[in-house]
Order: structure tokens, then sequence, then C-alpha cells
């Protein structure tokens, strides 16, 4: 089950019931924090969102000379929010990252991923702000460039992490050292551009903050999965952003954002010299950012759908592979449209896998849920257990569910066939040329199911099996 945007009716009459206290007990889950914002203005009910938003950033103590540059002074915004909600507030959207690895500022959404509230807001802001649709003042510097601009010459961005608790969320641990933009950053700034975008447009009826949000980050996926979907969700993200965004506007709002930092600090504008090495770093390091974040296809980790330790040592593959593999995993036989339920799939093929099969962990490298994301199993670098024979020299990606009939929705097999796949060879995983094959290919077996055999059949990098290979 979705935990995703609850009864809202329900919610909306508990907040108001036990509304001075319930802040205390407010989790860095989004749901939580919609709670918070329906607070805020439910205690100002003409307010419009832009004064919501400002009230917020006051409470946060977003207000520097970059900020206000932008969009003005967040002081001017009415009354200040009440004591308890603010300091939540403070905590929730102040970004920062402590000695011991932990990212503050951020919050899990219902999907499974985790957003940066600053960046995601800022966008919002600015959008409300703008005068002329789809021209947002300082939207890319708000958002993602200003971060970016910290320190350009790092190619190293992330990393992703993990919650203490799904259902309770307070914690968030980064799987590694921080680099100048986390995985959280870049989601929140993602959101922020297309959000902020979005409302910039405005033929289209204005929305609360708080339904905004709930509308974004809460919709549950019928049975056709993302085929009939809304436009505007968070499982889109990246592929809203792409159609938003080319690397090379991204590039230029980073150096913009350089020069205007130097500029509120009194500092001397960069000569021509100064500026074009400046570009050439930016891009060079929008390069990382292109390829793990608009190329890439979003990817559970691990940690967040509750694995098993790998048993034992894994066996580390020898990079670049020719082969992926393509399965489908029979059982369960349904395709998973939730965090919930996919990880919730995870956990049991793993634990057959372990348990029943006696292998190490989950055979698959990779497994396509319907949710709109993919999940990672062995991952990258780790042999994997799934095409007998075979696991040394490829992938083995997996789509739940039972395709003998029918098959995956397209988004799903466009995340696999388009997305991973460029991922792959990008970032130098597979061969260029690499072969795509069906499991039952090399191995007898029925697997991936006839429907998705035969739909492979047409995809580019599907081959035959060579003779006397
Ligand atoms: C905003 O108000 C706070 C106190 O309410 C004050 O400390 C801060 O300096 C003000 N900031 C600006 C930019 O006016
Ligand atoms: C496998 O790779 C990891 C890093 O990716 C490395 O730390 C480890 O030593 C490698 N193991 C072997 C057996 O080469
Ligand atoms: C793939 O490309 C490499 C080098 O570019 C070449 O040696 C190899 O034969 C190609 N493999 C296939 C299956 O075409
Ligand atoms: C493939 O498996 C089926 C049933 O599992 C069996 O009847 C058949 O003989 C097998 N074929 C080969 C070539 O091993």
């Amino acid at each position: 089950m979705d935990k995703g945007c609850w009864r809202q009716t329900v919610a909306l009459v508990v907040v108001v019931l036990v509304s001075t206290n319930a802040e205390a007990s407010f989790s860095r889950h989004m749901n939580d924090f919609i709670k918070a914002v329906k607070q805020v203005e439910a205690g100002h009910p003409a307010s419009e969102p832009v004064a919501v938003l400002r009230r917020l950033r006051r409470a946060a103590g977003l207000n520097d000379a970059f900020i206000q540059h932008f969009l003005g002074n967040a002081n001017s915004s009415g009354p200040e929010i009440g004591a308890h909600l603010s300091g939540y507030i403070k905590k929730a959207m102040h970004h920062r990252m402590t000695e011991d690895t932990k990212e503050e500022g951020v919050v899990l959404t219902p999907d499974g991923t985790t957003v940066a509230l600053t960046p995601l807001l800022l966008g919002i802001e600015a959008g409300l702000l703008s005068k002329t649709a789809g021209r947002v003042r300082g939207l890319y510097q708000l958002t993602l460039a200003k971060d970016l601009s910290s320190s350009p010459l790092t190619q190293r961005l992330g990393p992703d992490g993990c919650w203490d608790s799904l259902t309770s969320p307070q914690v968030f641990t980064l799987l590694d050292s921080p680099s100048v933009l986390t995985t959280a950053q870049v989601n929140g700034g993602m959101d922020g551009v297309v959000l902020g975008m979005e409302v910039s447009d405005k033929s289209k009826r204005p929305l609360k903050l708080s339904s905004l949000l709930t509308e974004y980050y809460c919709h549950q996926l019928g049975s056709k999965g993302l085929d009939a979907a809304p436009r505007l969700i968070s499982r889109r993200r990246r592929e809203n952003f792409r159609g938003l965004v080319v690397p090379p506007l991204l590039t230029r709002k980073v150096v913009k954002s350089v020069e205007l930092q130097r500029r509120l600090k009194g500092r001397s504008k960069m000569d021509v010299k100064e500026k074009k090495q400046l570009t050439a770093e930016v891009r060079e390091g929008m390069k990382e950012f292109v390829h793990m974040y608009m190329d890439c296809p979003p990817m559970i980790p691990r940690c967040m759908w509750g694995a098993e330790p790998y048993r034992g040592t894994p066996t580390n593959l020898s990079l670049p592979l020719s082969f992926m593999y393509i399965h489908h995993t029979y059982t369960p036989s349904q395709p998973c449209l939730t965090f919930e339920q996919c990880s919730a799939d995870m956990r049991s093929m793993q634990r057959f896998h372990q348990e029943d099969r006696g292998w190490d962990d989950i055979g698959y490298s990779f497994v396509a849920g319907s949710d709109g994301y993919i999940y990672q199993g062995r991952g990258w670098l780790w042999r994997g257990a799934h095409t007998l024979g075979h696991n040394s020299i490829g992938y083995g990606v997996s789509f739940i569910g039972d395709y003998v009939t029918r098959l995956p929705s397209q988004h799903s097999m466009g995340l696999v066939r388009d997305q991973l796949a460029s991922c792959a060879v990008g970032g130098g995983r597979l061969v260029a040329n690499f072969t795509l094959q069906g499991h039952r290919q090399v191995v007898n077996t029925s697997c991936p199911g006839d429907a998705l055999y035969n739909e492979i059949r047409g995809w580019e990098h599907y081959g035959e099996v060579k003779k006397g290979r």
C-alpha cells in the first residue's frame, strides 16, 4: 500500500485537532512536511502561495543576499510562524552535512526517493514570482546552479543515502562521503525547476502549496502504471527535467551564479580569460551530472528496499561486459506499482534466492519495477547469478511480473531499453556494441516469457546467439 497521500480529509481533521503539539512528532516524511505546510496555510487562509513560501523561507532563515537578489526579503511576509511549527520547519529545511555523513534538510517522499526541501521550495517561489510563463528569473541559480558552482572542479556527485525508518524517518545517512551535490539535492533541485516552470504559467489554476506538493509527490498509480499517469508527478522527475533543460543552459547558469556571487561579495568581475576557463571547467563537470542524473534511470539502492547483506564475499566483474540478459521474475507475477510493493517483492526474491536456492544474494543485477524505478540487485560491480554459464560476461536485468502473455508497461521497458542501457555504456560498464539477449536464448528456460521475448527481439542491440562462440 502506498503510504502516500493518505486520507487527506482525515489527516486535515487530525491536524486541526492536535495542531499545537503535533509538530513535535512530525517526521522527515514528505507527508509530515505537507501537514506542516497545511498548518501554516490554515493560520492565514487568505494567503497567496507565494506568501506561504516566504513565511517558510523566513522560518528556515533562507534570506541571504543571493536568495534576496531573486526573491526579495523574506522578512516582509506578514506575521512569523509560531515557535513550535517554525522549529520543525527550520530543521526540516535547513540543509547541511554532518561530520558523520548524515544529510539534513531532506525528506523521504512516498515514491521512495529523497529530496532536499530548500531547492524545491526556492524553485516554486521563483516560478510564482515570474512575470512571463516559462521565463523564470533565478530558477536554475536557486535550485541547482549555485550549489554546482560552489566547486565546479569536483567531478564526483552524489551520493544517495538511506533512512533509519521508512514509516517515521528521522535520520538520513549518506552511502559515501558527500560531494558538491548530493542525490537529494539534485532531486530537490530538479523538482524545483519542474514545478517552478509549471507554476510560472499563470493561465493554469493556482494551487495551494500543500495541494501542489500533494499532487506531485503523492499520486497513486493505477493498474497501467506510468503509462496512464499524469505528466507532473515526482516519478517522472528525470524525464520532465530532460524535457526542460539542455546541459549548455545549465552550464551558462552555473557561470552566471559564480558571477553573481562575486558581485554580491563586492569582488571584481571576472576577466574574459577567467570566465572562459571557468566555463570550460563547468562544461567538463557537467558531463558527470548529465550521465548520473539525466542519462541513467533513477535507482532505488539496496538499503532502501531493505536488502539483507551479501552472504560471503562478492566476486568483482571485469568491466566492461558485452551482454545484457533480459528476464522476467514470473513470481511475483503482478507488476509492482508502489515503492512499498516493489521493495517487498525485492525482499521476497532475495529471501528465496538466499534461503531456498542457497545463493549469496538476489541473483539479478537490476530489477525493473512498474513504479518508475530500477531497483539495485547485485549492481554494476558484483557478478550475479541470473544466467547460468554467462554471469561473468553480462548483466541480468529482470522485470517484476509474469510476461508470458502480456508486456510490462511501456514506461518500464523504456527505462531498461533506453536508459539503463545507455547509462551502462556511458559509465563504461557495457561495451558500446553490447548484445542484448533473452534468458531463453542461452539457457533452457521459457524466461522472459513469450510476450516479452517477442518484444525484445525488436530492440536495438538484440542479438541472435552466434554459433561456435
Ligand atoms: C530578518 O529578520 C530577522 C529577525 O526577525 C533579522 O535577524 C534579520 O537580520 C532580518 N533579515 C533581513 C535580511 O532583513
Ligand atoms: C572488488 O572491488 C572492490 C572495489 O570496487 C575492491 O575494494 C575489492 O578489493 C575488489 N575485490 C577483489 C577480490 O578484487
Ligand atoms: C565491438 O566493438 C569492438 C571494438 O570496437 C570490436 O572489436 C568487436 O568485434 C565488436 N563486437 C561485436 C559483437 O560487434
Ligand atoms: C529443456 O527443458 C525441458 C523441460 O524442462 C526438457 O523437456 C527438454 O528436454 C530440455 N531441453 C534440452 C535441450 O535440454
